[in-house]
């Protein structure tokens, strides 16, 4: 069998990549520190326990394992708390990143997923976002991916370490048959939040900002099914496999939809009101952001079939009555 390390393979999307990659044929082995993720969502392949900033101990884990590719999930990802605490996210992201990079170069390992972000792209009204706009980022989350995609450019020229890039939009939904899923404590983001409102596990749902130049004044996003989204990092392993050369691609749909659309949709599918309340902007919030590219659908054969806001908020509200991990 062939190994992929997985870092962040406990993970919400990590977790859904080993799903994937143990289907496709391929081992998956997890290395997470369990810092956000939980090691009852390791399901399909050994788990490591560590952490980026050990090299040491990656190290060890190259040698024992040989993986042909990494996919590199691992990172703090939320947005406020990159503004709050920046230095967390250069240390974790980017020098733990560093390390990563380091250990497989050594242990010549010369094939490398990454989970960039669209946060990269930083706030560019009214302009359609395919991988050649500019990065800007406008917090220390994107700041630290795009630094990350940097030392990846950097690393290809010197050492030959392959890379395909993803730039995720909205990741939403949950594995359909219920295996794994999202749960993430604190939780911040906007589907599950709204599914803890409407089920009473939470007081309300606060809209962060209702001033947007936005048609009903809350940010727009593109919201891509979490299942949907790793399908594309098999073809971008595949893609590594076939030699095609390192490569960046967005995910999303092209799809845009409102905070406000996005509740109302829940309340459709849930059959139940949603309890909201209006609040303040969140810093660090881009306006808008949808994906205006089909570079992964023309190049990878990328058909995302399950990223209506339907399903995702159908499998994501099947999910949250009935899943959760305990530590
Ligand atoms: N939102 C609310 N109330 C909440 C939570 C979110 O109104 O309680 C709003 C946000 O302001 C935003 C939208 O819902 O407009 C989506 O927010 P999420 O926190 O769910 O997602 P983000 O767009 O902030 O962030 C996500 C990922 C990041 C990634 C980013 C790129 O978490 O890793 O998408 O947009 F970088």
């Amino acid at each position: 069998m062939t190994n992929i390390l997985v870092t962040g393979g406990a993970g919400y999307i990590g977790s859904h990549a080993c799903k994937a990659l143990k289907a496709a044929g391929y081992t998956p082995v997890t290395y997470d520190n369990l810092s956000t993720g939980w090691q009852d969502a390791v399901k399909f392949g050994p788990f490591e326990q560590g952490d980026l900033t050990d090299r040491a101990r990656l190290d060890q884990i190259f040698a024992a394992y040989q993986p042909v590719a990494v996919m590199h999930f691992a990172a703090l990802s939320q947005v406020g708390e990159s503004m709050r605490e920046p230095g967390l996210y250069w240390h974790n992201n980017v020098a733990g990143s560093l390390n990563l990079l380091q250990a497989a170069v050594q242990a010549g390992c010369k094939n490398f997923v990454f989970s960039s972000t669209c946060a990269t792209y930083g706030d560019q009204d009214n302009v359609i976002l395919d991988e050649t706009s500019a990065q800007h980022p406008i917090n220390a989350y994107g700041a630290s991916k795009r630094a990350i995609e940097d030392m990846l450019r950097d690393f290809e020229v010197a050492y030959d370490l392959r890379h395909v890039i993803f730039r995720y939009f909205n990741v939403a939904g949950c594995d359909p048959a219920g295996e794994v899923g999202e749960f993430h404590q604190p939780e911040t983001h906007l589907i599950p939040l709204m599914l803890d409102a409407i089920e009473g596990k939470r007081d309300a749902l606060t809209i962060f900002g209702t001033d947007y130049d936005t048609p009903d004044g809350t940010c727009i996003r593109d919201y891509v099914h979490v299942c949907d989204l790793v399908d594309a990092h098999i073809l971008g392993l595949k893609w590594l496999e076939y030699d095609k050369g390192s490569r960046v691609f967005n995910l999303g749909t092209g799809s845009g939809f409102s905070v406000r659309e996005v509740i109302d949709q829940s309340a459709a599918i849930t059959n139940r009101p949603v309890p909201v309340v209006e609040g303040p902007r969140r810093p660090g919030d881009c306006t808008k952001l949808v994906s205006g590219s089909t570079r992964a659908e023309a190049e990878l054969g990328w058909r995302p079939a399950r990223s209506s806001l339907d399903q995702m908020i159908a499998d994501a509200w099947r999910w949250h009555q009935t899943g959760h991990y305990e530590k």
